[in-house]
């Protein structure tokens, strides 16, 4: 398949490209395209051809719900109905990174959500998506535009890489400036339930309702069978080609042991990257050392977080040990991907 690749540098003069890419969308093509979060592979929600073709495109496992795009909060043609916590939350959250789970209305195809009777919604914030959504007329079914378990890509080069000649279209434009995927909350139970953690914190949403939890399942590794209730999450994920194993502890310790651990792995005849930050890059002594932010600004963080998974394999190192980060605020959702990325290898030190 041939790819159109238009990369949106001033949303005036670049408008037509909105519009071409809006057209395939209509015709049942599917295109990629910026959001604040990471690059979607969108495709129109309500026709279940356009929406198999996202499938086929990615590599995705058939039992995966996609989550639908809008770019208005009437949203009452795909859901049965929208519970007062949801009106609240989308007054307070949307355009932004925050993915609702409704009760879904039969309008929105099986294939779309998988067979479940839920469907994942959100708007996006930012402007060519909410354009690219306006001119297609229609709900924009759209997963993260990386081939399947690969870590999603934050820039039109990483969805270049990884879906030329499978796309019709590949729609440019800034950074993603969160980096990570959106929160997804759940909204169809009682009380309300994290299913994946995002850039709307924990924090910020038990402010609307006290109870809201994250589940159990997907911040730790589960013994058995594996089941989160966001279908998504059970699959191994985010993971570049070198192995991944994290350090946590105190930060003092943590870098100590990396250290080490780098050392050992360079007698062995390893290549080995780090994954450190800005306050502790210097302290590591050999390795490829890329810093991934800042500890007193966890958004640097969470915005270059699955770019240096990948560069690190441009890099073609064979091991990759990463420095841990608390587990709350952004962090929750760091450490969620960065322990899908290593399979659960964790080491502690404390
Ligand atoms: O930030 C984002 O959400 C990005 C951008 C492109 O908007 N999209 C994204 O989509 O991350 P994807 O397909 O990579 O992740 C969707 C996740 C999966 O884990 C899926 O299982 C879960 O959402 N999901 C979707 N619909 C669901 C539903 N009805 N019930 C439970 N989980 C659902
Ligand atoms: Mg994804």
């Amino acid at each position: 398949m041939e790819t159109k690749v238009a990369v949106i540098r001033d949303l005036q003069k670049d408008y037509l490209y909105i519009k071409e890419a809006a057209e395939v969308i209509k015709e049942g093509g599917v295109v990629a395209f910026p959001t604040e979060t990471v690059y979607g592979l969108g495709a129109d929600a309500l026709n279940e051809e356009a929406v198999k073709k996202i499938f086929k495109a990615k590599g995705r496992p058939q039992d995966n719900p996609l989550i639908i795009h809008v770019s208005s909060k009437n949203i009452e043609d795909l859901v049965e109905e929208i519970p007062k916590l949801a009106k609240d939350l989308m007054t307070e959250f949307w355009p932004g990174p925050l993915t609702l789970i409704f009760n879904k209305k039969s309008i929105v195809p099986d294939v779309t959500s998988a067979n479940l009777n839920t469907i994942g919604i959100r708007m996006p914030d930012n402007e060519i998506a909410l354009r690219l959504i306006k001119e297609s007329g229609k709900p924009i079914a759209a997963p993260s535009a990386n081939i399947s378990g690969k870590p999603s890509p934050t820039d039109v080069e990483r969805c270049v890489e990884d879906l030329n000649g499978r796309v019709n279209y590949i729609l440019g434009g800034e950074k993603s400036n969160i980096g990570v995927e959106s929160t997804i909350l759940d909204i169809t139970c009682e009380p309300p339930c994290i299913l994946r953690p995002g850039g709307i914190t924990l924090e910020m949403l038990r402010s609307f309702h006290k109870d809201i939890y994250i589940d159990p399942v997907i911040m730790n590794k589960v013994e058995g069978e594996f089941k989160p209730k966001a279908p998504g999450m059970k699959y191994r994920h985010y993971a570049p080609k070198a192995k991944v194993t994290i350090v946590q502890g105190e930060v003092k310790k943590m870098v100590e042991k990396i250290d080490e651990i780098v050392h050992n792995y360079i007698d062995a005849g390893l290549k080995v990257g780090i994954m450190a930050t800005d306050e502790t890059r210097v302290l590591y002594t050999k390795g490829v050392v890329i810093s991934l932010g800042s500890r007193e600004d966890l958004n640097t963080v969470t915005q270059s977080l699955f770019e240096t998974l990948r560069s690190f394999d441009d890099k073609g190192v064979d091991v990759i040990i990463s420095e841990s980060f608390k587990e709350k605020g952004l962090g929750i959702a760091i450490m969620n991907r960065l322990k899908k990325a290593a399979g659960y290898d964790i080491i502690n030190v404390e």
